[in-house]
């Protein structure tokens, strides 16, 4: 097929924009052929681009060269067409299309370019992800997948608006650096130039951010993307967009009334949702007893309530075991949940072993009492006593977790939002914000031997508990670190940063970094904390998650233009792939078989 140029051919109108004011205006459009109709002596083409669809007829009348050329028009087809603008007769009026009162009768048409046959329908509901992003230049052309990354990116200039409007310079920071530790694995870059040294791909700017900060910045952001080598579970991508934003002279306090401040605008804007300031604040400890989560959704009840105390010395060993190592004996109430079948217990059981629960034990309220098969391990007292606790009434679900108290923590608090789901609890389109604070300073590892920063290594100490607490009991210190949560999903994390060098060493020190270490890890930064640097914090909301929820995604997947699969490579450019032996030879690497 000979394929015209477009050569002064000049669009006049996008495809949404016509209406029957228009009747009789010469026009020309140009798209995708999205469907093609031949009614024996007219010819119709839904035309489309990223705005809309017009209807265009080609028929011997209006121009004959373009009605015999139609005929091969194909679905997605690049096209132009010149044209009149006419009102549809009433019978083809289609009241669902913005466009619907009218159509285009052309006069001239260009083909500009063909296309191969489809590989998927884009009304097709059943497309496999795979195919999907294996094609994704065609995928992104389909009107939801425009309308996700349109909202993306007006989501970034509400950003860009309101941090400048509040005082913000947007700063870019390097991608080519040294390790910028936020608990994964670095990407590494090897360097051409140093043989043998490698550039880290930043999992955050924070060390530049606090380095803007000592030089006088005063108030930095940055829409930015980050590199984290880690397992890709859920809505999470090995590289994906911060708001990353740091302020001087501020306490908590400053900083999340700027966040919210933000969230309330985007929401407003792109949602047309008032978000309720200021946003509830909830302290960790709090978080993980009522929830088992810090990143607890509040949108319904399903509370965690503890029976430790009520069973430490009952005749059921499980439980007995539990409390006596130090564990925890936490219960659910379900409202209403006495209906649950068998089937129902069994794979919420099955559900609580993802989380390393050994069991999950249960008991139903009925009239006659508990229906449960560890009911004859406990004295009447003791079941009057947990009903009480619970609140349990008839038709109720007692749902128990007796483990270390992570373990608890994990398997309930994750139950309570597979709960709710099969409740229904989760229908309405409600957005709960809560602030997350006071967590503590360091994570313990499982068997509570080592420890690692909660959040990164320069967050503040709460300095009474550093002093108090010290090496010591290192569990007991809390930070001045605080997370944005929203219905369940951590949207943002941030803190007050150590601003002198002598506080920075002593977390070093904790954290067991020798000062060698130290130094040869983050000697510029124990440098830059010599050279003048103002108290400041700041924080960084994931963008990704963000636009999940503006856009009702399931999956991060679907608000990036081109993301990564769970093995962490791209299906449309085949990335990661290898390399020439003369580049790798270049680099002076060479590839170990295993
Ligand atoms: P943090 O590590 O909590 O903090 O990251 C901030 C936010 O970024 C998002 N996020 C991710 N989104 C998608 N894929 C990932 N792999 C991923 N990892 C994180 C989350 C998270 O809340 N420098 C600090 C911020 C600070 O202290 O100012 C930091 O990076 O929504
Ligand atoms: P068993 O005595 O091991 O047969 O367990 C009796 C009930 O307690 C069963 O319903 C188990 O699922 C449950 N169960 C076992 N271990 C735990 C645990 N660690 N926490 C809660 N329930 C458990």
């Amino acid at each position: 097929m000979r394929l015209d140029q477009l050569d002064h051919w000049k669009r006049t109108h996008y495809n949404h924009e016509i209406t029957s004011g228009d009747e009789g205006v010469d026009c020309l459009l140009v798209g995708w052929v999205q469907s093609r109709r031949d009614h024996g002596g007219v010819i119709f083409v839904d035309l489309r681009d990223h705005q809309g669809v017009t209807q265009v007829v080609f028929s011997p009348q209006m121009d004959e060269a373009s009605f015999q050329r139609a005929d091969a028009l194909r679905s997605e087809w690049v096209i132009a067409v010149k044209g009149k603008v006419a009102r549809r007769s009433a019978a083809t009026i289609n009241p669902k299309m913005q466009t619907g009162e009218i159509e285009v009768q052309v006069s001239a048409l260009k083909i500009l370019n063909i296309a191969k046959p489809l590989p998927f329908q884009f009304s097709d509901e059943e497309i496999t992800e795979k195919v999907r992003l294996q094609h994704r230049h065609l995928d992104l052309r389909r009107p939801l997948m425009q309308r996700i990354l349109k909202i993306r990116s007006q989501a970034a200039h509400v950003i860009r608006n309101y941090m400048v409007d509040h005082g913000f310079i947007e700063v870019e920071t390097p991608v080519l650096t040294k390790s910028t530790p936020e608990g994964a694995r670095d990407y590494l870059v090897p360097s051409r130039v140093n043989p043998g040294h490698f550039y880290a791909l930043p999992q955050s700017p924070q060390l530049f951010k606090q380095i803007l900060m000592v030089s006088g910045y005063d108030r930095y952001f940055q829409i930015v993307k980050c590199f984290r080598d880690e397992d890709l579970r859920g809505n999470r991508q090995p590289e994906f967009t911060q708001v990353d934003l740091e302020m001087s002279f501020v306490d908590e306090e400053a900083v999340m009334a700027l966040v919210e401040g933000m969230l309330a605008e985007i929401f407003r804007q792109i949602l047309g949702v008032e978000v309720v300031l200021p946003i509830q604040r909830m302290p960790y400890d709090e978080a993980m007893n009522r929830f088992g989560s810090d990143a607890p959704d509040l949108r319904f009840g399903l509370e965690l309530v503890d029976l430790t105390e009520i069973v430490r010395h009952s005749g059921f060993k499980v439980f007995a075991e539990a409390a006596r190592r130090g564990g925890l004996v936490k219960a659910i109430r379900v409202p209403g949940g006495a209906r649950f079948s068998r089937k129902d217990l069994d794979e919420l059981t099955e559900f609580v072993k993802i989380y390393k629960a050994k069991g999950m034990a249960w008991a139903k309220l009925n009239a006659e009492g508990w229906q449960s098969p560890i009911a004859k391990f406990f004295t009447p007292e003791e079941i009057q006593s947990m009903a009480e606790a619970t609140g349990a009434q008839v038709g109720d679900l007692l749902i128990f977790g007796a483990d270390k108290r992570k373990i608890v923590h994990d398997s309930l608090g994750n139950l309570r939002g597979e709960l709710a789901n099969r409740l229904g609890l989760l229908r309405e389109q409600a957005y709960r914000f809560v602030w997350i604070t006071d967590f503590p300073l360091f994570e313990m590892d499982e068997d509570e031997k080592n420890y690692s920063p909660s959040h990164h290594p320069f967050t503040m100490p709460v300095l009474k508990d550093l002093e108090t607490h010290g090496a010591a009991e290192p569990s007991k210190i809390k930070s001045r670190a605080y997370d944005i949560v929203l219905n369940g999903v951590e949207l943002g994390g941030g803190s007050i940063r150590i601003h002198t060098k002598e506080i920075q060493e002593k977390i070093f020190a904790l954290l067991n970094l020798s000062e060698e270490e130290a130094q040869e890890k983050f000697g510029f930064l124990l440098n830059a904390l010599e050279g003048g640097a103002p108290p400041h914090g700041g924080l960084a909301l994931g963008l990704d998650r963000l636009i999940m929820f503006l856009t009702d995604a399931d999956s991060i997947r679907d608000v990036i233009a081109f993301p990564k699969t769970q093995q962490a490579t791209c299906l449309l450019t085949e990335a990661p792939s290898e390399v020439a032996i003369e580049q790798l030879r270049e680099l002076r690497l060479m590839l170990r078989p295993h």
